[in-house]
């Protein structure tokens, strides 16, 4: 694996303020009390055959507007699923999900959708790029499912991939030619592309280096600052320095 340098503070720090993710939202900053998510006796069975597994077996919490949150667990113990409920990827086999103050088990598909464009951004271990697209290509598509011109697109897409501090010498190169954390950068960039006031991570740095996983976390850490709650699911002790807030699951429940 590739290890990637981090870039000095200062230019950072203004690159962050250029962010078309800070300006108002990071007035709002204020990590104020409303719970932007929260969730009531979450329950997820999957039947396999004769078998019910509880992935998710009454699982409560509230997550505050401006939080850092980590949600820590071993491998199997229900991390995934949990994401993907507050991301509305998966609906709970029963309890209550709310995103923003909106109970999604109320809406139809294309509210969810809605809910997931205006709300979250979704970051993976695997980044998920589209392999035969540039970078500047995967950070515009979700501006294109919004109905952004396409020059605002390409406006947006190259200030969200240098907010996200990516060499912009690589805004045309496709994802295998990129390292590990390089592609990680490019798909913050895309889950930032529409502003999002919520970022969820699945373990974003499986895949990376010690050192550029540091970096990724760094950059969220920064992101979080401008205003976006973060949210990301591991399985490494070692990114819980990073939260203001750690939740515990352990085969489905919360134990902290
Ligand atoms: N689609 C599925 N069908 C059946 N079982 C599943 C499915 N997805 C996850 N599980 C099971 O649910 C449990 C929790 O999985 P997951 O949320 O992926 O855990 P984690 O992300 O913490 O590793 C595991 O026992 C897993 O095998
Ligand atoms: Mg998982």
């Amino acid at each position: 694996m590739q290890q990637e340098k981090s870039s000095p503070d200062t230019a950072r720090k203004k690159r962050i303020a250029l962010s078309a993710n800070s300006g108002k939202k990071a007035q709002k900053a204020n990590h104020s009390t409303h719970p932007i998510v929260q969730l009531q006796n979450v329950k997820r069975i999957y039947t396999l055959g004769e078998n019910k597994i509880y992935a998710l077996n009454g699982v409560s919490f509230a997550i505050k507007k401006g939080d850092f949150v980590t949600i820590m667990g071993s491998s199997g113990s229900g991390k995934s699923t949990l994401l993907n409920m507050i991301g509305c990827l998966d609906l709970p086999s029963s309890g209550k999900v709310k995103v923003n103050n909106v109970d999604l088990s109320k809406l139809d598909d294309d509210g969810l959708t809605a809910i997931r464009r205006n709300n979250i951004g979704f970051i993976f271990q695997q980044f998920n790029l589209i392999p035969t697209l540039t970078a500047l290509e995967n950070v515009e598509i979700p501006m294109i499912f919004n109905g952004e011109s396409p020059a605002r697109r390409r406006k947006k897409a190259l200030a969200m991939l240098k907010n996200a501090d990516l060499p912009l010498e690589y805004a045309n190169h496709k994802p295998n030619e990129m390292s590990g954390g390089q592609q990680q950068r490019v798909a913050i960039a895309r889950a930032l592309a529409n502003n999002p006031p919520i970022l969820l991570a699945d373990e974003p740095t499986g895949n990376l280096d010690t050192k550029t996983g540091h970096n990724i976390m760094e950059l969220l850490k920064e992101l979080n600052a401008a205003g976006t709650t973060v949210i990301v699911v591991t399985h490494d002790p070692k990114l819980e320095e990073y939260a203001h807030t750690t939740i515990r699951i352990q085969d489905g429940e919360i134990i902290e």
